[in-house]
């Protein structure tokens, strides 16, 4: 069978940028692969370190016709911007997490995407890692009844340092990590948000531009509600991102990635730092409701990427969709929904008060 080979550009060549074309490279849809940086000098490091041809004139990119695809991995305070652009220049676009660091930066991006009808995806990957699809499969099946309850805890080291675009930016850390995690609950929970309260205590990375630690509370429509418990300072391992190189002692050393899902007839839990996923079933008796875990797939290191953080699986898919000409798997309104739990969540911390859905649109 032929292929419709496409040619690519990825946007920002650090760390994820370097993952984008990894993947690019392994894509049987994908052609040449360029890449950009706006600084030359860093555009012909990079270049050279990638291997592929790069660039530091984005017009370059932006006018040739052959570039049908961009995966958007530059800073986040630039996503918005480079969005537009890609997608007015008649690109399909695979933009990072978060849509921007202000919700008039987000409603651009699907401005963007409305105009034009083009291809826009957000990298919300952990909708293709295993732990997350396996869980989101137990449910969709009716394991656990109807999903009342969510709680996600994520504690980690911290890993973001002194003076990096991360730690300085005025964008909140609600955009930067925790979206994927708000992302998760929604898709679990099955219903949109209906409303936000969110609070966090007073720092202890004061270095920090934003806060270190939140606790954000969900309503959803359905009357579920979900909690997301997010700290920034506890693990004892400080050893980069742990979601992008894990290492086993994060496994008892203050480390936690779990969510738990409550529901009618059942529970699930999926634990990053433990690499496994378990299932509880409900029963009834005549003395009380009895809980009896039935099930728990555990996985090695080897397969953690495509366990919880498969940014490698989603890009192999995104090229394949764009190359065949199909739409997004998930589309950019619905990272939207997500982003507006988010910029609530801050509103929430802000004023300190329950934050309607319908009051960020
Ligand atoms: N999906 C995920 O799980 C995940 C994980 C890590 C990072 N990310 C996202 O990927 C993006 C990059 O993160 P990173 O860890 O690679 O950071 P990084 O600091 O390693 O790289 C950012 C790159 O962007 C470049 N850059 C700066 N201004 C730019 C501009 N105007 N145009 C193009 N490039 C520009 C920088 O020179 C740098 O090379 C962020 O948006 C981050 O949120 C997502």
């Amino acid at each position: 069978m032929d292929i419709n080979r496409i040619d690519v550009a990825v946007l920002g060549l650090g760390g994820m940028g370097k993952t984008h074309v990894e993947a690019a490279k392994a894509s049987p849809y994908v052609g040449k692969i360029y890449g950009y940086e706006p600084e030359h000098e860093r555009a012909v490091s990079r270049g050279k370190e990638l291997e592929i041809e790069t660039t530091s004139n984005l017009d370059s990119i932006l006018g040739n016709p052959k570039i049908k695809l961009v995966y958007i991995a530059a800073i986040n305070a630039v996503h918005a911007e480079l969005t537009d652009k890609e997608l007015r220049a008649g690109k399909a676009v695979l933009c990072e997490k978060p849509m921007g660091e202000t919700l008039a930066e987000a409603r651009f991006m699907i401005k963007a995407e409305k105009d034009t009808g083009n291809f826009l995806q957000i990298g919300f990957e952990a909708r293709y890692s295993t732990l997350y699809t396996t869980a989101k499969a137990w449910i969709d099946a009716g394991l656990i009844g109807r999903p009342v309850n969510c709680h996600c805890r994520y504690y980690c080291s911290e890993f973001h340092k002194k003076n990096t675009w991360r730690s300085n930016s005025s964008g909140t850390l609600i955009g930067e990590k925790l979206s994927h995690y708000l992302d998760l609950q929604r898709w679990f929970m099955g219903d949109e948000v209906d409303e936000v309260f969110s609070m966090n205590s007073p720092n202890v990375v004061d270095y920090f531009n934003h806060p270190d630690n939140h606790q954000i509370n969900m309503r959803f429509r359905n009357g579920a509600v979900s909690n997301l418990n997010f700290i920034m300072f506890i693990g004892e391992t400080d050893h980069s991102d742990p979601l992008l190189e894990m290492i086993d002692k994060q496994s008892d050393d203050g480390h936690h990635l779990q969510y738990y899902i409550f529901g009618t007839k059942g529970a699930i839990e999926t634990d990053v730092f433990r690499r496994r996923i378990r299932r509880w079933e409900f029963s009834d008796s005549p003395e009380q409701l009895v809980s009896k875990i039935v099930e728990t797939i555990r996985f090695p290191k080897e397969e953690d990427q495509t366990w919880f953080h498969n940014v490698h699986g989603q890009n192999l898919r995104i090229a394949e969709l764009v190359a065949k000409g199909m739409k997004p798997e998930v589309s950019a309104k619905n990272a939207y929904e997500t982003m507006r739990v988010g910029f609530a969540a801050e509103i929430s911390e802000r004023e300190k008060r329950i934050v309607k859905i319908a009051e960020i649109c």
